[in-house]
């Protein structure tokens, strides 16, 4: 691309502005004095965009398809109209509860139509939200709460989820003993079941939405205000809080959405992720609703109350854009082709993954079975800091390959580098770290009160680039193949876990005196979760323990995060200045003990022995 800016420019014509931008971009990739403006003397709206401009041409069209964890309850469709009064009215309940501009809000909610109305009516007074996933543990929403320091939490009496219930409101609960007592709790009505109670700082989000009034006024924000805090692991350490704009997210999430999904108007479309993750903020709120699509926001799981769910509601709705993850399909694929043969696919024209690389198999699988062969994949490559998708083919325009991410889009400006020295291999074919040169207007703008953690982590390793943290080969034709994390993060089930996290969940057990956790290759889930455990002298090893360690950091953190694999180690791998030798316990859990490399740095190369003959991922 010739002009980027000129690019970006036009395309800012696809948003309402208050007061329309006359700068395009103003970008630093200088390690200390790195900053990120697009469009920075622009106002808007975000809510203004995906709901009001729209009411005059589309207000009776459906905006959002609800779709129940229960088959058998009926799916809702809700217009633009409803959506504007459901949002206002939402808005005008944080407002009474004290929530101004700038304030944050948690959400903490499951797939139901009220975590989209949560986040447009944040985003509607100009308050920054910060989704947590409903599958995570109170503590990890405590540290969320505390992290942004909210203001209010939303949460639900419980989330229904494959014919079970997660209490969120006594998980909510359980959070807010380590919270500020000023934070207030919002509780909407889902199942209807009983909650705890606390006068004066629990909410009744049904009763006060109905007196609402249903109309409220879009505050103007600027381009740079932050829409959304997500917080995204990281090779060390806490979770980072990544801080996404107003103006330029909403811009690369539209244009993304309707480029990549060629979305047309009229089109149903339907990404299956939780509002929880990035892809859900993105994929089913602001890139749809901003262009004024029909998106489906599914409550379920893929397998229930069978394998056949996700084809059945792709029936029911005629969904004809369909996003989901390579660990979905593999799940589903194992299952047999009759439970998606026997549903009528013929609507759907796009197919989408995203997450973690797809291998081959489950690419040709997705494509023949359920694309018959007739509907363009499209594998997108992004993540939690770009805002949106970042290499895909674009269909009818691109080849695909199966495993292929293909090529960027449009302005994006990918480098392979050589790992050691930071330097640009321009040839190809080549394989190295994958960096971004040039910024793009969805990408992060810090991470919430750390822009030294967010310099040093995005632009400390390789001078002047946006390092992702991924690995990467160009082939001979010139497209990207995503090889998987370089650093400290596995990817299980396409969600994002800090090896880090787990050890210090783990060590934070009284029998645990050391742990190491790396990733294995899993048939279902891409990467498993090894953990090397050292147990406090005296500790007996059991298998008792070994069950209670894993239930353990599931409360810690969350399901997500269950450990899959625990071996006993008496020992690990270590250099002599004390520090833990992971390249060789990947090789270990890996089951590939044969191409250890160089052990002798080791302080006592005799625990590798131990740790090979007591290996627990033996084929
Ligand atoms: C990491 C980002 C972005 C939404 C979901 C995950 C991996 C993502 C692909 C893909 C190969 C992929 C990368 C990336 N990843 N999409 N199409 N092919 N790998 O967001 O939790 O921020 O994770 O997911 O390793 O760095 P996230």
């Amino acid at each position: 691309m010739s002009d980027p800016d000129g690019f970006w420019g036009a395309q800012a014509e696809r948003l309402d502005w208050v007061k329309k931008p006359t700068q395009v971009k103003d970008v630093d990739f200088t390690l200390g004095q790195v900053k990120i403006n697009w469009f920075a003397d622009g106002t808007l709206n975000v809510a203004a965009n995906c709901i009001d401009r729209h009411l005059e041409t589309r207000g009776d069209q459906t905006a959002i398809i609800f779709e129940p964890d229960d088959p058998n309850e009926p799916a809702q469709n809700i217009t633009y109209k409803d959506l504007h009064r459901n949002v206002c009215r939402t808005a005008n309940v944080l407002e009474s509860l004290g929530v101004r501009k700038g304030d944050r809000v948690v959400i903490y909610l499951p797939m139901i139509p009220e975590a989209a109305y949560a986040m447009l009516a944040c985003a509607r007074i100009g308050a920054i939200h910060s989704i947590v996933f409903a599958g995570f543990s109170p503590d990890a929403l405590a540290a969320r709460i505390n992290g942004s320091d909210a203001k209010v939490v939303i949460t639900a009496d419980h989330a229904p989820r494959g014919g079970r219930k997660t209490p969120l409101k006594s998980n909510a609960d359980t959070a807010l003993l380590h919270c500020k007592d000023t934070v207030k709790c919002l509780v909407v009505k889902r199942t209807g079941d009983q909650t705890t109670w606390i006068a004066g700082r629990d909410y009744d989000y049904n009763e006060m939405a109905l007196e609402a009034d249903d109309y409220c006024r879009p505050v103007e924000m600027n381009a740079e205000d932050p829409l959304f805090i997500l917080y995204t692991s990281g090779s060390t350490g806490q979770p980072k809080g990544v801080v996404h704009s107003t103006g330029g997210y909403l811009l690369y999430a539209a244009l993304t959405h309707e480029a990549v999904f060629d979305y047309k108007d009229g089109d149903v479309y339907w990404c299956t992720a939780d509002v929880g993750w990035v892809t859900g903020h993105s994929y089913i709120v602001y890139g749809p609703l901003a262009n004024g699509a029909t998106t489906v926001m599914f409550e379920g799981v893929p397998t229930y109350p069978d394998a056949s769910r996700f084809w059945q509601v792709c029936e029911k709705h005629k969904v004809n854009q369909f996003y989901t993850a390579p660990t979905a399909i593999r799940a589903l694929m194992g299952q047999g082709t009759e439970f998606a043969t026997k549903c009528d696919l013929s609507s759907l024209r796009i197919l989408g993954t995203v997450g973690e690389p797809i291998n081959p198999e489950a690419w040709n699988w997705y494509n023949d079975v359920i694309g018959g062969g007739k509907c363009p994949i499209v594998d997108t490559w992004w993540q939690t800091e770009t805002g949106g998708h970042m290499m895909t083919p674009l269909p009818g325009a691109h080849a695909t390959k199966p495993g292929s991410a293909m090529k960027p889009f449009f302005g994006v400006k990918p480098v392979v580098l050589d790992p050691q020295s930071g330097e640009e291999i321009d040839s190809y074919p080549v394989e190295g770290v994958l960096a971004i040169k040039d910024s793009w207007p969805g990408q992060m703008r810090t991470i919430w009160e750390d822009h030294e953690r967010f310099e040093k982590t995005y632009f400390g390793d390789y001078k002047g680039y946006y390092f992702s943290g991924d690995g990467c080969r160009r082939d001979e034709d010139g497209d990207y193949w995503i090889t998987g994390r370089v650093d400290d993060v596995i990817n299980v089930s396409g969600h994002r876990m800090g090896t880090a996290e787990v050890e210090s969940a783990l060590v934070a057990h009284v029998s645990v005196a050391e742990a190491a956790v790396v990733g294995y290759p899993h048939a279902i889930k891409g990467q498993g979760i090894y953990c090397y455990v050292t147990l406090m002298n005296g500790v007996e090893p059991t298998d008792e323990l070994r069950k209670e360690l894993r239930t353990w950091v599931r409360t810690e953190i969350g399901p997500i995060a269950s450990p899959d694999l625990v071996q006993w180690a008496p020992g690990l791998p270590k250099t002599r200045s004390g520090k833990i030798m992971r390249r060789i316990l990947r090789k270990i859990a890996e089951n590939d003990f044969g191409a250890l490399g160089d052990t002798s740095t080791l302080a006592d190369p005799s625990v590798v022995d131990d740790l090979v003959e007591n290996r627990m991922n033996r084929e």
